[in-house]
């Protein structure tokens, strides 16, 4: 199944944008390096609207003490209701189980359409 989602200006660099793929809805994510990744739009918790949440970075503890750096800004896919958070890189789910993954979609560029794959 092959779905032309919009094209590639209709979501800027750290947004997203929800449609469906047959009776599956899904999100597509642009991160800020300009790649794009499609997610099925349910959280993996309560089965949330993901394109409802937002896409951010977030903050790591360094090794020195009281220190954190902002890491993967416009990278993670934060979950509206309680805050789950996935890298869109992978779809995992970043601290409850990174093995516990978002189902993806391929997601291809063509003639400038944003186009998903199932
Ligand atoms: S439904 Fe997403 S964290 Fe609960």
């Amino acid at each position: 199944m092959r779905k032309v989602v919009c094209e590639k200006e209709d979501i800027d660099p750290g947004d997203m944008k929800s449609d469906s793929l047959g009776i599956i809805p899904i999100v597509v994510c642009r991160t800020k390096d300009g790649e794009f990744y499609a997610f099925a739009n349910r959280c993996l918790h309560q089965g949330a609207p993901l394109s409802e949440g937002a896409l951010r970075g977030d903050n790591k503890r360094t090794t020195v003490h009281g220190n954190y750096e902002y890491i993967k800004e416009g990278e993670i896919l934060r979950c509206p209701w309680h805050g789950l958070e996935y890298d869109v890189k992978n779809g995992g789910c970043m601290l409850a189980d990174p093995e516990q993954k978002l189902r993806n979609f391929e997601v291809t560029i063509e003639e400038n359409n944003v186009v998903v794959y199932k």
